[in-house]
C-alpha cells in the first residue's frame, strides 16, 4: 500500500501586540513589556561537557586549552535554591536543570533533593552518557522526568555529531535505565543540522515509534557566537514532518499546555507521539515564558541575550530575598526580548552572543 503523505497543517503563532500573549497570565502575576508571565526557569549548573557536538561545542573552540569557570564563580546549591524559591514564589511553575552536562556537576542529586521540595515540575536535560549510574539516585531525589539529547541512531552518525567518540549504545543503555526508574515521560531531543545527520531522521522516527519516549526534532539555531550557523543548514520542521509523514502517517495534535515549544503530531497507527520544534522558521517568542539562570549566577530574559543580570553579586553581597525579589520583577518587567521573531538570515549581534553550554539548552 502507498503511504498517504500528511499535509502540513500549521499552527498560528503569530506576533501578538504588547500586552495580549498566548499565555494569559493569572490576576497579580509578573509579566513583562509583552504580556507574558514568567513560568518556566532554566538553571545551568555547570558549563563543561563531556561531548563536544557540533553546533554547541566545536572542538576548535572548545579544545583542550579553553578556559571553564572555576569552582569559585559557580553558584553553590544553597544560592541556586535561594534564587530558585523567590522564583516559584513569583510564579514559576517548572525548572530544568541544564548545562553544559548537568550530571557533570557533582553530587547533582543533592540539589535536586532540594529543589524537589519546591512545588513545580522538576526536569533535566543530560547527553545520557551518566543516566546509567545516576538515574536512581536522580529519582530518589525527587526528579520528576528527563529529556535526552540524540542527534542519531546509527553509532557512526551519532559519533560525527557528538565529536568525541562516545558510543550511542551507552546513550541507550541510559535512556533505558531512566525508563526502569520511572523517570517518565522521557524526551528525545535530535538537534538536525542538514547535511550533518538528516539522514538519521528515519532511523531515530522508526526506532522510537512505539517505545513510550517522545521524539523531538529540533532545528538547529544560531546560538552563541562558535557553531558557524548558516540558514542553509537548517532542515525546516515542515520538511522533517513531511519525511517521516511519508513513511508512517502523521495528524496533529493539540499542544500539551499554551506557550508549549514542540508542536506534537501521533502516528496514525497507535505508534505513538513525535514532535517539531520550530525555533527558526516558526519563532515562539510571543508566549516565550522562559527565563534563563547561568552557572555563574547571571540572569538572562533571552536565548540570544547578550548580557546578564548578575544575581551572584546580590547574593554574595548580604542581600536578603526581598531584595532579590525585587530584582528579578524588575528584570521580568524590563524585558521586551523576541529574538527568533526579529533575527535574519545574516544574523550576527555585534559583541557576541552567549554560548548554549554556558546559558542552558
Ligand atoms: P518540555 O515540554 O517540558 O519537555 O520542555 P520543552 O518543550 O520546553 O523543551 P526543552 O526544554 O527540551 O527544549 C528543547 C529545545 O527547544 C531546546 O534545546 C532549544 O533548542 C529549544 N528551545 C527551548 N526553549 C527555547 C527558547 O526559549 N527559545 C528558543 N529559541 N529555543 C528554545
Ligand atoms: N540549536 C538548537 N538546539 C541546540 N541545543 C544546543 N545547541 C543548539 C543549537 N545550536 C540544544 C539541544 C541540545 C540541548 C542541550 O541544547 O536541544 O539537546
Ligand atoms: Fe554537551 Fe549538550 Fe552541548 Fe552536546 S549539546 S556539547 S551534549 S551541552
Ligand atoms: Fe524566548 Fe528569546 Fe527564545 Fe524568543 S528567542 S522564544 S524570546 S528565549
Amino acid at each position: 500500500m502507498k503511504a498517504r503523505i500528511i499535509p502540513i497543517v500549521r499552527t498560528v503563532r503569530a506576533t501578538l501586540p504588547p500586552g495580549r500573549d498566548l499565555v494569559a497570565p493569572p490576576e497579580g502575576a509578573l509579566v513583562d513589556l509583552r504580556g507574558r508571565r514568567v513560568r518556566d526557569l532554566r538553571i545551568s549548573v555547570t558549563d563543561r561537557c563531556n561531548f563536544r557536538c557540533v553546533y554547541c561545542m566545536p572542538k576548535e573552540v572548545f579544545g583542550d586549552d579553553y578556559a571553564f569557570l572555576p569552582r569559585s564563580k559557580l553558584l553553590s546549591f544553597e544560592e541556586i535554591v535561594r534564587v530558585a524559591r523567590v522564583f516559584v514564589d513569583q510564579g514559576v511553575e517548572k525548572i530544568r536543570i541544564t548545562g553544559g552536562e548537568p550530571l557533570l556537576r557533582k553530587h547533582i542529586e543533592n540539589l535536586i533533593e532540594q529543589l524537589a521540595k519546591l512545588p513545580v515540575e522538576l526536569t533535566l536535560t543530560t547527553n545520557g552518557s551518566l543516566l546509567r549510574k545516576k538515574a536512581r539516585a536522580l529519582k530518589d531525589a525527587g526528579l520528576h522526568r528527563v529529556t535526552v539529547s540524540l542527534d542519531g541512531i546509527d553509532d557512526a552518525a551519532f559519533k560525527r555529531m557528538n565529536d568525541v567518540d562516545y558510543a550511542v549504545g551507552d546513550v541507550l543503555d541510559g535512556i533505558e535505565a531512566a525508563a526502569e526508574v520511572g523517570l517518565a515521560p522521557i524526551k528525545i531531543n535530535c538537534v538536525v543540522k542538514r547535511g550533518s545527520n538528516d539522514d538519521q531522521i528515519l532511523p531515530l522516527a522508526r526506532h522510537f515509534r512505539h517505545s513510550r519516549h517522545i521524539l523531538r526534532f529540533i532545528e538547529y539555531m544560531d546560538v552563541g557566537s562558535s557553531n558557524g550557523w548558516c540558514m542553509d543548514e537548517v532542515l525546516p520542521s515542515a520538511d522533517v514532518v513531511a519525511r517521516i509523514g511519508q513513511e508512517f502517517p502523521l495528524e496533529a495534535i493539540d499542544a500539551n499546555y499554551p506557550g508549549e515549544v514542540a508542536e506534537r503530531w501521533r502516528y496514525t497507527d497507535g505508534g505513538g507521539e513525535v514532535g517539531v520544534i520550530s525555533s527558526v522558521t516558526q519563532a515562539f517568542c510571543s508566549s516565550c515564558t522562559r527565563i534563563r539562570l547561568s552557572t555563574e549566577g547571571q540572569l538572562y530574559t533571552c536565548l540570544f541575550a547578550q548580557s546578564g543580570h548578575d544575581l551572584r553579586a546580590l547574593l554574595r553581597h548580604g542581600n536578603g530575598d526581598e531584595a532579590l525579589r525585587r530584582e528579578i520583577a524588575a528584570v521580568w518587567r524590563g524585558r521586551d526580548d523576541r529574538y527568533s521573531e526579529i533575527r535574519t538570515a545574516a544574523t550576527s549581534l555585534p559583541g557576541g552572543k552567549i554560548e548554549m553550554s554556558y546559558i542552558g539548552g
